[in-house]
């Protein structure tokens, strides 16, 4: 099941904007430059002569992992505050929950944001609207106070919702977007640039520890990393491109043999994603070296086999990445097991929540990158 692919190919190519290539730099550019380098210089320098290895500015909010399937955290809205429960997706840019004014069925079984019990509510008459893999949300944009834990974002924009399909029984009211500002809705600033601007957040990283079969135990990082959620160091993967949590693959492979990717592709690393998507061809192929069948619109795999079949490896940067079978084949019931790939008819990959689980990672805005390591 997926709850929350985002279509960021159509929000990618729904806004192309074009930057100059070149930008004659201001004295008062180079002298903030030199401004920025002599605080970090500091920074260093504290932080070595300081060895407590945690960062005072970071914050730890905890997610509940709903039957492994989505991770969901509380936040607030409004004065007073007001909780909801969101998914946080790294997969898309934008907040948005159910307004008290919405209509669809989805709304009736969901907690609904009644704007005129905020003080410090600001409503717009512009439309608010995102599709996603597995439903869509209509809406306008509106304007409060969030707050996630104790980071507080004044005047944030958000989508109240007063039409949506695919949500009927999520486990969480609303969606909160963790990918870059250029994947949100036009002219709206996500709640982490929000937090950045507002100095909030010391350092523009944020970490996801997804828990497996509990429901207690995630969390999300905010503003730095709490590295006893990792074993080793972290590895280092660039962006593609500075639009999306998207990276490269080099290859993926079972027993030495190249199963998918053979040439490299594109991967989204997507916390709002529960399984491991890929294009249909490639994927089929994938459900052959498994020995999953169709069944229903999933593939099935008869359960034993879970004790033999290699792991699958995806090769990124040069590092190995292993997701052995009892993380790719989930087990539903003892005779009922099903593959974690699903193929979509696209060309890019998704990193969903199977892999995120065994994979500890750390979004870095400031370096354009992305680490994983081992989880604990
Ligand atoms: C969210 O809030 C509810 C009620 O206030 C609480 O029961 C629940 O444990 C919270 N969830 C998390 C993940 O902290
Ligand atoms: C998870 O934590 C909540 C509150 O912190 C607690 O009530 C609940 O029993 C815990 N669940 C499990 C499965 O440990």
């Amino acid at each position: 099941m997926k709850w929350l692919v985002l279509l960021w190919l159509v929000a990618l190519s729904e806004c192309i904007v074009i930057m100059p290539l070149t930008k004659t730099k201001t004295m008062r550019e180079i002298l903030r430059e030199k401004n920025l380098l002599n605080n970090f210089l500091e920074e260093q320098a504290s932080r070595m002569s300081d060895d407590s290895a945690s960062d005072p500015k970071l914050s730890t909010h905890p997610l509940r992992n709903a039957l492994d399937m989505a991770y969901v955290g509380n936040v607030t809205i409004g004065t007073p505050p007001k909780e909801f429960r969101v998914v946080f997706d790294t997969g898309s840019s934008d907040l948005w929950v159910p307004s008290i004014k919405c209509i669809s069925p989805a709304c009736h079984t969901h907690i609904t944001f009644d704007h005129h019990k905020s003080s410090t509510f600001r409503l717009t008459r512009r439309p608010f609207r995102i599709l996603y893999g597995s439903g869509m949300m209509n809406g306008v944009l509106a304007y409060d106070t969030v707050r996630i834990g104790n980071l507080v974002s004044t005047d944030q924009p958000f989508g109240l919702s007063l039409q949506q399909f695919g949500f009927d029984n999520a486990p969480f009211d609303g969606v909160l977007g963790l990918s870059y500002p250029s994947l949100a809705v036009p002219g709206t600033i996500p709640i982490f640039d929000k937090l950045k601007q507002q100095g909030a957040i010391s350092e523009p990283i944020f970490a996801f520890y997804l828990s497996t079969h509990k429901e207690n135990g995630s969390v999300l990082m905010l503003g730095g990393v709490d590295h006893s959620y990792h074993k080793g160091k972290l590895n280092w993967i660039p962006v593609s491109q500075t639009k999306s949590w998207l990276i490269t693959v080099d290859r993926i492979s079972m027993n030495g043999k190249v199963i998918g990717c053979e040439h490299g592709c594109e991967a989204l690393v997507d916390t709002g994603t529960s399984l491991i998507h890929g294009p249909a061809g490639p994927v089929s192929n994938i459900q052959k070296f498994i020995h999953a069948v169709p069944y229903d619109s999933e593939y099935m795999v008869s359960c034993p086999v879970i004790s033999i079949l290699p792991p699958v490896i995806f090769t990124i940067n040069g590092i190995d990445y292993s997701v052995p079978a009892e993380a790719y084949i989930q087990k539903i019931s003892n005779s009922l097991c099903l593959s974690s790939f699903h193929g979509d008819n696209t060309d890019k990959w998704i990193l969903g929540d199977v892999f995120l689980r065994l994979y500890f990672s750390v979004y870095d805005r400031g370096n354009n990158r992305i680490g994983l390591a081992p989880a604990v």
